[in-house]
């Protein structure tokens, strides 16, 4: 049985592009047989930009809530939070020796959030070997992540490899496994949505607060009656991947017919949501009323985690003497 695994950091709420782009693919193959699946809120990781400890333990309820609702079954599969598994820093520790310094200097999301932040820690820096023990710790063979996140996969395979060839076999070397048709989900200012970004749809917002959001996405100064660019508009892209494709074609011919304007569009988008996600909607905000059963659901996670990560680094501690 085929081990899959992903994680989400707890920085705040998880968006339309987190959906999309790692939670729905893993809950996927979950339910497709033969997989067994690890999805875990990297709380950790998010401790190199968020100090706030409430908010951090509010957004990590807010994660594992949004797994539940999307449809994450913690019954037959591993649901758990990164920091009550500590075992996990141990073994970046191992493998932060064997990680290369350029490597690390060279990664493009420790280049870029360097520039964003007014100081860069060693965490930050270190970040891509604490995802490797996130990976290599549970002897993932599949990790489903948005292609933002393939260069930290490299960085892992390539850990896992190094080690492989002084040790002898140690580590499952992982595969990522990137959704072609959900690749990078726009903001609503057009970039990559992000929770750093300030750019993304929270689909759990309450109807008015949504269309507010939706109301504010960026859109050019076409005129109404004229025809417009599907492709390049942002309203567009996002309802691509929220509606049905036949009504996706429907938009795209008014698009290109003009009279069409951006207010309809958007209000078209708002519809496509709400349906898309009525389900989980109600789902979360059940969840989020009932803290202590999200703990425990949590909980139980962590104990069927442990062994695994216990034995893996049993292993290491052998190879490396200690
Ligand atoms: P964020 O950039 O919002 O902080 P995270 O770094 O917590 O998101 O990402 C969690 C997961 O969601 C990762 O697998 C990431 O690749 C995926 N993801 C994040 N943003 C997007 C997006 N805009 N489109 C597709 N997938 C995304
Ligand atoms: N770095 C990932 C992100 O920002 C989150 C993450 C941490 C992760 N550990 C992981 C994803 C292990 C997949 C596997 O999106």
């Amino acid at each position: 049985m085929a081990r899959i695994l992903t994680g989400i950091q707890s920085t705040n709420q998880p968006h339309l592009g987190n959906i999309l782009g790692a939670i729905q693919p893993l809950i996927a193959r979950s339910h497709s047989g033969g997989h067994e699946a690890f999805a875990f809120i990297a709380d950790l990781h998010s401790l190199t930009t968020v100090r706030d400890a409430d908010f951090r333990r509010e957004s990590t309820l807010r994660v594992a809530a949004t797994w539940l609702a999307c449809g994450f079954d913690p019954d037959a599969h591993v649901l758990y939070r990164q920091s009550d598994l500590p075992e996990v820093t141990e073994l970046t520790w191992y493998l932060s020796c064997f990680a290369p310094y350029p490597m690390l200097a060279n990664a493009h999301s420790f280049k870029d959030k360097s520039e964003r932040v007014s100081e860069v820690s060693a965490g930050l820096f270190t970040y891509p070997v604490l995802m490797a023990a996130d990976i290599l710790g549970y002897d993932a063979e599949v990790v489903p992540v948005g292609k933002d996140q393939l260069q930290h996969l490299e960085i892992t395979r390539d850990l896992a490899k190094s080690f492989n060839h002084l040790y002898g076999e140690t580590f499952v070397v992982p595969e990522a496994s990137v959704a072609q048709e959900t690749m990078i989900i726009p903001g609503t200012d057009g970039q990559k949505m992000s929770k750093s970004y300030h750019n993304f749809i929270d689909v759990f917002l309450e109807e008015k607060a949504l269309k507010k959001v939706i109301m504010g996405i960026q859109t050019d100064s076409t005129p109404l009656e004229a025809p417009k660019n599907p492709d390049t508009c942002n309203v567009f892209n996002l309802y691509k991947v929220v509606a049905p494709s036949a009504e996706v074609e429907h938009l795209r011919q008014r698009y290109l017919a003009g009279g069409l304007g951006y207010g309809h569009a958007k209000t078209a988008l708002l519809e496509a949501i709400l349906v898309k996600f009525q389900d989980e909607r109600q789902h979360y905000h059940a969840l989020m009323q009932d803290i202590p059963q999200l703990q425990h659901t949590l909980k139980i996670g962590a104990e069927k985690a442990r062994p695994v990560i216990q034995s893996v680094l049993q292993r290491v501690r052998t190879k490396l003497g200690f």
